[in-house]
């Protein structure tokens, strides 16, 4: 049977594209809500129904398993799937923990969507891991529109993060939380911005290790050859094109994956160099 990997999006390949690594043995069902993406500017209520939905067509196609690999709809929708499904449904959340572990006497900062940032459930988590109120948040709604448009690299983008960043010392940071999957993509722009040293953290490792866990203590794990299916919103993803952008993401992904620091010299970016130095 399959493993089904869920997300609004393309952010969810960062799951798939894990996951494929830790279980190379297994049969996978992707699905991306792409009729409803962006869901980190939508309502609970709404995204509570989108996700039940998917959730529902992928154990029509059978699998044993879910990941909800999208930070937004595990804080709003995690409890209601566990409620209405049996299978065992793994969600994803912001690398808070870890990244305030190792914090260096440094601030953290966590991007994600508008709707994670506000929801409890992030809230929770920070209040239980981080006494020293280190953690700043910020909300990135426009990363996930340049995202599912490709845009990941330009001047339109940089402009868009130096923006958000303008009001913050980086150099106060040892590390950045890539709190939404779609994200990721952003790493080599990212690089150039935040610096040195910074470490960038997202949830994509440990879901995965996690999957691993939750199908061996299942008795789930099973050996074929591994398969990919891609769904959009529903509908088997057959044309070449569709495909073609698919492995052109996941290449994106081999690439980003490799970027695991901040590499700016301080003094290039007048933006955070300015601030205490003037
Ligand atoms: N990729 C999703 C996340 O991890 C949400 C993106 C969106 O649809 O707004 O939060």
């Amino acid at each position: 049977m399959k493993i089904g990997i869920f997300d609004s999006g393309i952010g969810g390949l960062t799951v798939l594209h894990q996951a494929m690594l830790t279980l190379p043995e297994e049969e996978f069902l992707f699905y991306a809500d792409a009729d409803h993406v962006p869901y980190g500017e939508k309502t609970k209520d709404e995204i509570v129904h989108y996700t039940c939905e998917a959730v529902r067509f992928m154990l029509s196609q059978g699998i044993k398993a879910a990941v909800i690999a999208c930070n937004t709809a595990t804080s709003v929708a995690i409890g209601e799937l566990r409620r209405r499904y049996s299978i065992p449904i793994l969600g994803i959340e912001p690398a808070v923990k870890p990244a305030v572990e190792e914090n260096e006497g440094k601030r953290v900062m966590v991007m994600a969507t508008p709707v994670t940032v506000r929801e409890e459930k992030l809230k929770n988590l920070i209040a239980r891991v981080d006494g020293s109120h280190l953690v700043d948040l910020l909300p990135m709604p426009q990363l996930v529109r340049f995202a599912e448009a490709e845009n990941f690299s330009s001047p339109e983008v940089t402009a868009y993060l130096c923006g958000q960043l303008a009001k913050y010392d980086l150099r106060d940071y040892s590390s950045l939380v890539l709190g939404c999957t779609h994200f990721n993509y952003f790493k080599d722009t990212l690089r150039e911005i935040f610096p040195e040293g910074t470490a960038f953290l997202d949830g994509s490792e440990g879901t995965a290790n996690h999957l691993a866990e939750v199908l061996e203590e299942n008795g789930l794990l099973e050996h074929h050859p591994q398969t990919v299916e891609y769904y959009r919103s529903g509908r088997k993803v057959t044309e070449a094109d569709d495909l073609a952008r698919i492995r052109r993401l996941l290449r994106r992904l081999d690439e980003m994956c490799l970027i695991r620091y901040g590499a700016c010299s301080p003094s290039v970016k007048i933006f955070h160099a300015d601030r205490k130095d003037s």
